[in-house]
C-alpha cells in the first residue's frame, strides 16, 4: 500500500509511523543474516559434497563440487580476471588491477566483507558455493542432520529453489543491484554485452542438482514457463528500479547508456532504416530505453490477464513518451513500472500456466514479432530465448505430439540463426522465422 493512500484514508499520522516502525521490524526479521563464509573446502570433503560421482541413496547428488569445479563457469569467473582481456577493461577504466579491483570481484568472486570471512575463505575460488547459497557459518553443521530446507533459510541458506529469489540472486551478478552494477563505461572499456533469461541461463548451468520425486516433496518444483514469466518479472522490476534511482540512472552530463538499446546508438547512419513502432511512441534520433523485458511482460500479461496487459501497454508508452522529455519524467514513468512489475512475480507463481496457455503464448510471442514489437536485437533475444523455453515446456508437460515437438525444434534453428549476431540483426529475417514457428505449431 502506498503511504498517500494511508493518508488519504484518515489515519493519524502516529498511527502511519508505527505501522511503517513494525513493518521494518517484521522485514528485518523475515531476511535472515548471512553468516560467514566458510570458502569452498568446507562443502567439499568427500563426504560432504566432494564425492566423484553421484551417492546412491542420498538426497542430493554429493558431487556438486566436481561438477562445479570441472564444468561450471563460475568456478573460473575469478581466473578471468588475470586475462588479458580483463587486464584491458581495468586499464581502460584506470582501476588498478582487475583481480584486486572491488568492482570486478564483487560478480565475478564470493567477496563478503573481511569479516563475513572464515579462516579458509580464498577470494580465487571464484563464484563459489556460498556465492549463490549464502554463508554457511550458521548452518553448515546442521544442514546436514536433513532439517527442512526452510530451517536452513531460516539460518542464512539462499532460497535457491524459490524462483523469485533466485531471480533476484543471478540477476545481481548478471545485470547488477543496488550495490554492484555494470555501466556503459564498463562496456565502453570492453566488458561485453550482458543478457539474461531466468529459465535458460538455469538450464545452461550445469546442473548439481536433479529435480526427481524426493526433491519435489522437499521443495516443490517450478516449471520452465513459470521460471521465465517470474524472471522476466524480476528483470523488469530490477531493470526499472534502477531508471527510478536518481542515483544510478545517470553518469554526469547523460543518463546512465547501459539500459537504453544498445543499437539506438551503435548503428550504422547510413541505414536510414528507422520506424516508429505500431505499438508504442518512439522519437527518431533519441535512444529508447531497452525494453525487451517488458515487452515480454505485455505479451505474457495480455494471455492470461488481458486488462492487466492493457495497463503494461500502457506504462511501456508513457515510459517512452514522457522519458524521452526528461530525465524526472523518465524517473516517474520508470518507477510507475517498477511497482507495477513488483507485484507481477507473486501473480504469476499462483497462475496455472498448462499446455493450452503455452501454445497461446507461443502465438502471442509470435504476432507481437509480426505487429513490429522486436525492432530492438535485446527483443528478438528474449523472444528467442522464451520460445525457447515453452517448446522445452511443451515437451516436459507432453503438451503436444511427439511429431509437432519435433516440427517446433525445427524451426528453432532459423529463430537461433536470425539472432546470432546482434551486429548484423534484421528484424524482418527474424519475422520470417516466426512465421515459421507459428507454421509449426498449426491451427
Ligand atoms: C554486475 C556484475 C559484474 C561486474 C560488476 C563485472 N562483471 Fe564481468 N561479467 C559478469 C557476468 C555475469 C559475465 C558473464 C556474462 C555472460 O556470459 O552472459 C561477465 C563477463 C566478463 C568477461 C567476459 C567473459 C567471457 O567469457 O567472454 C570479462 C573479461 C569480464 N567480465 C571482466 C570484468 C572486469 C575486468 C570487471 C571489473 C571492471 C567486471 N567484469 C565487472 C558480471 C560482472
Ligand atoms: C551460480 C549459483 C550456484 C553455485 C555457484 C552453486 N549452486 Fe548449488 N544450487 C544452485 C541452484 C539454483 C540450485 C537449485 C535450487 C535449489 O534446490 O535450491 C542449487 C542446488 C543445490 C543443492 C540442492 C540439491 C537438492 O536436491 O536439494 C545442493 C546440495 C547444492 N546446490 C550444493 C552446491 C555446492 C556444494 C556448490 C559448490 C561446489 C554449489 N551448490 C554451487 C545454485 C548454485
Ligand atoms: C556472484 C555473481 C554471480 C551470481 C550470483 C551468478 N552468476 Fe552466473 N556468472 C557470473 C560470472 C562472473 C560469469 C562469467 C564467468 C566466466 O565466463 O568465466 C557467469 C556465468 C554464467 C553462465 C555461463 C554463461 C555463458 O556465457 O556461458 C551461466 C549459464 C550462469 N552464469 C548462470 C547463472 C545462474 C542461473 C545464476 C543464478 C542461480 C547465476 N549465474 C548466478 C556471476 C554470477
Ligand atoms: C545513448 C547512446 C548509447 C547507448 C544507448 C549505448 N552506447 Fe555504447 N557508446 C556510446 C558512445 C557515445 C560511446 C563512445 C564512442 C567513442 O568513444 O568513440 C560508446 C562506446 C561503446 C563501446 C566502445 C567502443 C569502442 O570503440 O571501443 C562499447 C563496447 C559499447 N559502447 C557498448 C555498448 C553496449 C553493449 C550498449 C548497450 C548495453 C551500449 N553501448 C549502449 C553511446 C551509446
Amino acid at each position: 500500500m502506498k503511504f498517500s493512500t494511508l493518508a488519504r484514508n484518515g489515519l493519524p499520522s502516529l498511527s502511519i509511523l508505527l505501522l511503517l516502525f513494525c513493518l521494518m521490524l517484521s522485514v528485518r526479521a523475515a531476511a535472515a543474516e548471512d553468516g560467514q563464509h566458510l570458502g569452498v573446502a568446507s562443502c567439499a570433503g568427500s563426504t560432504c559434497h566432494g564425492a566423484t560421482s553421484p551417492v546412491a541413496g542420498t538426497n542430493v547428488q554429493l558431487n556438486e563440487y566436481v561438477t562445479w569445479v570441472r564444468h561450471d563457469k563460475h568456478a573460473k569467473a575469478y581466473e578471468l580476471l588475470l586475462s588479458d582481456a580483463s587486464k584491458r577493461i581495468a586499464r581502460n577504466l584506470g582501476i588498478g588491477e582487475a583481480h584486486t579491483a572491488k568492482v570486478c570481484l564483487d560478480c565475478h568472486a564470493d567477496n563478503p566483507p573481511a569479516n563475513k570471512r572464515g579462516p579458509a575463505f580464498q577470494i580465487t575460488e571464484g563464484v563459489g558455493c556460498e556465492g549463490c547459497h549464502g554463508g554457511a557459518q550458521n548452518w553448515l553443521s546442521s544442514h546436514t542432520a536433513g532439517p527442512a530446507h526452510s530451517d536452513n533459510v531460516a539460518k542464512g541458506m539462499v532460497a535457491t529453489d524459490d524462483p523469485a529469489a533466485r531471480a533476484g540472486l543471478c540477476l545481481s551478478c548478471h545485470f547488477g543491484n543496488q550495490e554492484k552494477f555494470v555501466t556503459h563505461r564498463m562496456m565502453g572499456a570492453g566488458h561485453p554485452r550482458m543478457s539474461f533469461e531466468l529459465d535458460t541461463f538455469t538450464q545452461l548451468q550445469p546442473a548439481h542438482f536433479v529435480v526427481d520425486e524426493d526433491y519435489r516433496k522437499r521443495k516443490g518444483a517450478t516449471s520452465g514457463i513459470k521460471l521465465w514469466a517470474i524472471g522476466q518479472a524480476v528483470m523488469a522490476r530490477e531493470h526499472m528500479a534502477v531508471l527510478a534511482d536518481s542515483r544510478r540512472n545517470r553518469d554526469g552530463l547523460f543518463p546512465e547508456f547501459v539500459l537504453f538499446d544498445c543499437h539506438s546508438c551503435h548503428s550504422s547512419m547510413r541505414n536510414k532504416d528507422w520506424q516508429p513502432r505500431s505499438s508504442g511512441v518512439r522519437t527518431p534520433g533519441m535512444p529508447h530505453v531497452n525494453d525487451s523485458s517488458l515487452v515480454m511482460l505485455q505479451v505474457l500479461t495480455n494471455v492470461i490477464d488481458p486488462s492487466l496487459g492493457q495497463a503494461v501497454s500502457a506504462k511501456i508508452r508513457t515510459l517512452h513518451r514522457d522519458g524521452a522529455t526528461g530525465m524526472a519524467q523518465l524517473s516517474a514513468a520508470a518507477g510507475d513500472l517498477r511497482d507495477l512489475t513488483a507485484q507481477m512475480a507473486t501473480k504469476f507463481a499462483a497462475s496455472p500456466f498448462d499446455g493450452d496457455v503455452m501454445k497461446n503464448m507461443i502465438r502471442a510471442l509470435v504476432q507481437a514479432g509480426l505487429d513490429g514489437n522486436y525492432s530492438d536485437f535485446a527483443d528478438a533475444e528474449q523472444a528467442a530465448m522464451a520460445i525457447d523455453t515453452l517448446i522445452a515446456a511443451m515437451r516436459n508437460e507432453k503438451a503436444a505430439s511427439e511429431e509437432q515437438l519435433a516440427k517446433l525444434s525445427k524451426s528453432l534453428d532459423a529463430i537461433y540463426a536470425a539472432t546470432a549476431n546482434d551486429e548484423t540483426y534484421q528484424a524482418g529475417r527474424f519475422n520470417t522465422a516466426l512465421s515459421g514457428v507459428r507454421a509449426a505449431l498449426g491451427g
